[in-house]
């Protein structure tokens, strides 16, 4: 059974935001690899998790708990060893067009401009090679481009970086190029790996109430994941934690913790104490799933 923090979840539980349905099923998925002949490390053990459309869930983790394995799964470039993930009901089982994913390491083509990046995906997503000779090219290019412009303007660049090569831009700029890169595709998931770590705090800062603005405008289903806690809190709608099991004859990681949080972000300012406790106990969480187990209990005794 998943220790969920009863009191926490019933005092912070958002108004439900299931009304358009299940986005991604997470269907018992368990995945290991084959270490030597007859062993299999076990990184995920049936892990269970249905995300509703709508919701901005942050998944937090100690390193190597497989919290990248199970973005890349959603995304559907690597597959379970066993379960299966479902994203809109339909069984993912190749990389598809509704997740737009946004990793830490920013991937732009470095012989394009900003606005060359922007537009390709729209452009070959919609025009091979030789329908870009038909007259309609034209009027969807000026179109796209209008949208790549405002995605620029959106993610607080200037008109004129659309010209400029990615070398030419700082580390944050290419990021907010590569966030915008994943929604000119319109995605109805955004899925986001450690995608603001590498920025200084400032930086971080700006796109963290940047990317908030935008979920609490289009409502996209977000899977976020991050180490940082705080991070965590001040985004997210739903946190999960993953943990590895550390008792005898257990492997794998499962949802440690599985809490809802109200939609005007956490903070430190504006809660308090309140945001502090969570801190710890989530970090407790991600110690260990037995250590949440038991945590659960302390936290639910003391609240008594
Ligand atoms: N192809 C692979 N073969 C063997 N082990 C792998 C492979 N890919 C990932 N792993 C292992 O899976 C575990 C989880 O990795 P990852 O999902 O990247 O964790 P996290 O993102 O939480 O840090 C790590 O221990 C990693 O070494
Ligand atoms: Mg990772």
């Amino acid at each position: 059974m998943v220790p969920v923090l009863e009191m926490e979840a019933n005092a912070l539980a958002a108004a439900p935001s299931s009304a358009a349905g299940t986005a991604i099923h997470v269907d018992r998925v368990t995945v290991s690899y084959a270490v030597g002949k007859n062993t299999r490390k076990v990184i995920l053990d049936e892990v269970e998790l249905e995300i509703a459309a709508g919701e901005f869930v942050v998944v937090l983790g100690e390193t190597g708990c497989g919290k990248s394995t199970m973005l890349r799964m959603i995304l559907g470039q690597e597959q379970p060893t066993a379960g299966a993930i479902h994203v809109a009901g339909k069984t993912i089982d190749r990389v598809g067009a509704s997740c737009g994913y946004v990793p830490q390491k920013y991937s732009l083509f470095p012989d394009r401009t900003v606005l060359g990046n922007l537009m390709m995906g729209p452009e070959t997503a919609n025009y091979h090679i030789l329908g870009r000779l038909k007259p309609s090219f034209r009027a969807f290019r000026k179109a796209v481009r209008e949208q790549a412009m405002k995605q620029l303007e959106r993610m607080g660049l200037h008109a004129t970086d659309a010209d400029k090569y990615p070398h030419q831009l700082s580390g944050g700029m290419q990021q907010r190029v590569a966030i915008a890169q994943a929604l000119m595709m319109k995605p109805t998931i955004l899925l986001m790996d450690e995608a603001f770590s590498a920025l200084d705090p400032g930086t971080r800062g700006s796109l963290q109430q940047m990317l908030r603005e935008i979920w609490l405008e289009t409502k996209p289903t977000v899977v976020f994941v991050t180490h940082n806690t705080a991070e965590a809190l001040f985004l997210a709608s739903r946190i999960i934690v993953l943990a590895k099991q550390t008792g005898p004859g257990r492997a794998g990681a499962k949802v440690a913790l599985d809490m809802r949080l109200p939609e005007t972000g956490m903070s430190l300012k504006k809660n308090g104490q309140r945001f502090l406790d969570l801190v710890e106990h989530i970090e407790l969480c991600s110690q260990g799933f037995e250590a949440a187990a038991e945590l659960t209990l302390n936290f639910e005794g003391n609240a008594q």
